[in-house]
């Protein structure tokens, strides 16, 4: 199973204390320790997280570098974790405009945590789905690739270094109700969840809701569910 999560509302978490933006992205990183350890103890095989869009560029220079920093930071401290629980790391998205420290602290993260053979953890950083389908569209040139060629290849250019399924269950955050430009290709027929709890205070009584309510959907993926035995016989 693959959930993927927006991690929305560290921001309005801060201003709603009278804090910095900062103070928020701070607490939301404790956010995503949580709930790393709450999906591989649920069995989750891929986790995603959305942790800085391509178009967060475009926000305060002061408040991206500290993003940054706290990503680096998240790395240092949670890589030997990762490796103790066989949870591997994967970052998604553009490579080109971190700085250099921080791409080789991904690459020796992900080195570190190449054998690991539980959850498959995938943070994405500078992504934009759109960028990645158009990379991918590119690479695959005038050649017919067919569906799980071209998922290969959107795997490549995201640098996500094993093939992960579609994504399963898209969780968002913060109240808001739209992608923002996350796994747009890969969540094809992902059930959707949106919850109101800002990022800081999800916790795993929170992921446990969302994966119950997945639960309870009925995924159809266009066909036509057959009618219960009762109906069956009414109809
Ligand atoms: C999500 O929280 C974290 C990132 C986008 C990096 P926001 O910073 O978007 O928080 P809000 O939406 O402003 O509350
Ligand atoms: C999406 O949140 C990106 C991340 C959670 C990393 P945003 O806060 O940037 O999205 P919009 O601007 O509300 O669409
Ligand atoms: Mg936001």
């Amino acid at each position: 199973m693959h959930v993927a999560i927006i991690m929305d509302g560290n921001g309005r978490w801060a201003q709603q204390r009278g804090l910095p933006r900062t103070a928020g992205h701070m607490e939301g990183a404790r956010a995503v320790h949580k709930t790393v350890e709450a999906a591989a103890r649920s069995g989750i095989q891929t986790l995603t997280l959305y942790a800085f869009s391509a178009d967060n560029w475009g926000r305060p220079r002061s408040e991206v570098t500290s993003l940054m920093k706290l990503f680096r930071r998240y790395l240092a401290s949670e890589t030997q974790r990762c490796i103790e629980q066989s949870i591997r790391i994967s970052v998604i998205g553009r490579r080109d405009r971190l700085d250099a420290d921080l791409c080789r602290a991904i690459e020796e993260s992900e080195r570190a945590t190449a054998t690991g053979c539980g959850m498959h953890l995938r943070i994405a950083v500078d992504y934009s789905a759109r960028h990645s389908i158009l990379l991918a569209a590119r690479m695959s040139g005038a050649t017919a690739v067919g569906l799980d060629d071209f998922k290969s290849l959107l795997n490549l250019v995201n640098h996500s270094s094993m093939d992960s399924e579609y994504v399963d269950l898209l969780i968002r955050t913060g109240g808001e109700q739209r992608l923002s430009d996350f796994l747009l290709w890969e969540s094809a027929y992902a059930e959707l969840y949106f919850c109101d709890r800002l990022w800081p205070d999800f916790g795993e009584a929170d992921f446990q809701q969302a994966l119950s309510e997945f639960g309870c959907r009925q995924r159809r993926f266009g066909k036509v569910t057959p009618l219960p035995a009762t109906l069956e016989v009414q109809a």
